[in-house]
């Protein structure tokens, strides 16, 4: 399974790619205002910088919603890096513009997806990527990972090779839950990054080792 984090804030990102483990990372427009707001940069500068620091797919999304609108926000996007790749909610004029964009080797993953009909449309539409938001289903009172679930069973019957990003992500369990699933990918906030580090038993662990350690004294000095 692939590990993206979701956020545009440099410092979290380039936390999280010491530790070894990011595949790529996902931004929206609320992540993307946040660092802008807190950074007072511009977002190329923001994106370009994020490109350099992970050497994988770096999602940004489009702010047009009409056809020409987002065909336009694309291309301009995707001349920032070669890893940028494109976000496109899930619309009429999205998936139109999916099949132009893919054709022109502008990869795409298709974002704001609530139902396997969508998934399958997404996919029909050439996308590369395809977000299912499970934490906004759970807060709508709909089980999210059942939707991850169908995804990648219709994905298999058909062989279908778009890939599944598990997104709105809000608990390290989420994390669990998406990899019981066989997704592709999770996108993952750097606090559940965190929380997913830690446990209890690790920290009694240590320290009673270097308790145990310390107790033998010159002796054990390394
Ligand atoms: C995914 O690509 C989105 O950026 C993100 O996961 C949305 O998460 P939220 O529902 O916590 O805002």
């Amino acid at each position: 399974m692939k590990f993206f984090i979701d956020t545009a804030n440099v410092d979290e990102i380039k936390e999280a790619a010491s530790l070894g483990i990011l595949d790529g990372v996902t931004t929206n427009p609320t992540l993307l205002s946040r660092e802008i707001k807190r950074t007072n940069r511009p977002y190329k500068a923001i994106l370009k910088e994020i490109c350099e620091i992970v050497k994988g797919p770096v999602s940004a999304e489009v702010i047009n919603l009409g056809r020409e609108g987002i065909i336009k926000d694309a291309r301009k996007l995707a001349k920032i890096h070669k890893n940028i790749v494109i976000k496109v909610p899930l619309t009429k004029d999205g998936l139109k513009a999916t099949k132009l964009l893919e054709t022109e080797g502008i990869k795409v993953n298709t974002t704001l997806v609530f139902s396997s009909n969508q998934a399958l449309l997404a996919a029909k539409a050439g996308s590369s990527y395809v977000s299912p938001f499970i934490g906004r289903l759970d807060d709508a009172g709909q089980i999210g990972m059942e939707l991850v679930r169908e995804m990648v069973q219709i994905y298999e019957n058909y062989d279908i090779a778009t890939e599944i990003i598990v997104a709105s992500i809000r608990l390290p369990l989420h994390v669990i839950d998406a990899a019981l699933t066989g997704a592709d990918i999770a996108t993952i906030p750097f606090k559940v990054i965190e929380l997913m580090i830690k446990h209890p038993l690790t920290d009694v662990g240590v320290k009673r080792f270097l308790d145990d350690w310390a107790k033998i004294g010159s002796l054990t000095k390394l």
